[in-house]
């Protein structure tokens, strides 16, 4: 089965689901869908099979769907100013250029809708630190650091803040991103429990196991990740087709010349498979029965051919888009002004059951009280 049906295969078992739900006499939280990207530089292939690939398709099923560039987040790490401007509008283009259309779903920047920070706040009052310290993601990033920024400690509370605004319902992320959604769902249940019922509890919808995570091209035992420092180790979206050819022509396989598809004996191989399984619509099986009887090495010309066609009319959409950054900054503010009306929403919602409002005749009592 190719790539692409699988992928498909899972949305409509994912819709069926979502098509129950709505026939429930009254769900309590209708099905929304968010998930988010950093700015952090040039999307590769495991963004898009991960991720973006299932934000299109989800979009094109008319969900409802918000996308956050999430710039707050990519600051965690020490960063250039300029680049992460220059890397919001590149993004936004390379989204736009993926097939996101705004005016299906809405895209927005993160840092534009304060209600993200605030709530922010408020879950990191009831997290705690020993829960925070035990994620991945903070274990692996802070390893090699002296200073650990705090913000990076605090990265996962944010991210549940930025679903929670939204009371969303589903968030389809690679498989890297499950323990945050898990921490998610335990803040939005402390929530519930404490201060009575306000979110739903998000599900991950993760893609298939080899798309939601392809793995980097250098060290198949680890993911393709934008901030390995080794730029061959991973295909981004905006690389030349030289570059992308010499990538896969260095991409780390092993001591087997035939191409079979075994991912836990042969992860390299099996990995630029997948990729080319994708990126061509061919099954897995289709293709270890086409190239038999060539070796690993000529195979890496094919997947890198069968790349660089895939992703050609995507670069060129990404570059009309950037020749328009007028329409660019059109699109965010649009996508942030129709994001923070549902996220103050909430957020008013929080302070309520926090007990930080005071309204109506109560609050004229104090102010009387005071004069
Ligand atoms: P990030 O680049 O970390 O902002 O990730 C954006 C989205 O891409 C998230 O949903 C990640 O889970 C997904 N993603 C990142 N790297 C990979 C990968 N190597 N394989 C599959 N999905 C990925
Ligand atoms: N942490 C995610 C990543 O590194 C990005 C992200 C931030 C996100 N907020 C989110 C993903 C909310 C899904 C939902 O990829």
């Amino acid at each position: 089965m190719t790539i692409l049906r699988r992928i498909s295969r899972q949305i409509v078992k994912n819709s069926r689901k979502y098509s129950s739900e709505k026939s429930s006499p009254e769900p309590k939280y209708p099905t929304r869908v968010f998930s988010g990207i950093q700015p952090t530089g040039s999307i590769h292939l495991g963004n898009y099979l991960g991720a973006i690939s299932q934000w299109v398709q989800l979009q094109n099923q008319n969900k409802d769907l918000i996308l956050s560039i999430v710039d707050l987040h990519s600051i965690t790490l020490p960063h250039e100013p300029k680049k992460l401007s220059r890397n919001i509008l590149e993004l936004t283009a390379t989204l736009l250029a993926c097939g996101i259309d705004p005016n299906k779903a809405i895209l927005f920047q993160q840092s534009k809708v304060s209600a993200h920070a605030e709530l922010c706040w408020c879950l990191g009052c009831i997290s705690t630190m020993a829960r925070l310290a035990h994620l991945p993601q903070y274990k692996e990033k802070s390893e090699n650091l002296k200073n650990i920024p705090l913000g990076l400690f605090v990265y996962p509370v944010l991210q549940a803040a930025d679903i929670l605004s939204y009371k969303a319902t589903h968030i389809p992320v690679g498989e890297d991103q499950v323990q945050q959604i898990q921490l998610c769902q335990e803040l939005a249940r402390i929530f519930n429990g404490r201060f009575g019922e306000t979110f739903p509890i998000p599900r991950s919808l993760i893609t298939s196991s080899e798309y939601g995570r392809v793995r980097s091209l250098r060290d198949p035992s680890k993911k393709m990740s934008k901030s390995d420092p080794d730029e061959k180790s991973r295909i981004c979206m905006t690389d030349m087709p030289d570059t992308i050819a010499r990538n896969i022509k260095k991409a780390v396989t092993d001591f087997t010349s035939e191409v079979t598809f075994d991912p836990v004996n042969r992860p390299g191989v099996s990995n630029l498979i997948s990729i080319h399984s994708f990126v061509s619509g061919k099954s897995v099986n289709d293709i270890c029965q086409e190239v038999q009887g060539i070796d690993t090495g000529k195979y890496k010309f094919v997947v890198a051919d069968a790349v660089i066609s895939y992703v050609k009319p995507i670069q060129e959409k990404i570059g009309h888009y950037l020749n328009d950054v007028g329409y660019l900054y059109g699109v965010l503010e649009e996508g942030n002004a129709k994001a923070a009306q549902i996220a103050n929403v909430t957020l008013k919602e929080v302070h309520e059951k926090l007990g930080m409002t005071v309204e109506g005749r109560k609050r004229d009592d104090i102010v009387a009280k005071c004069v």
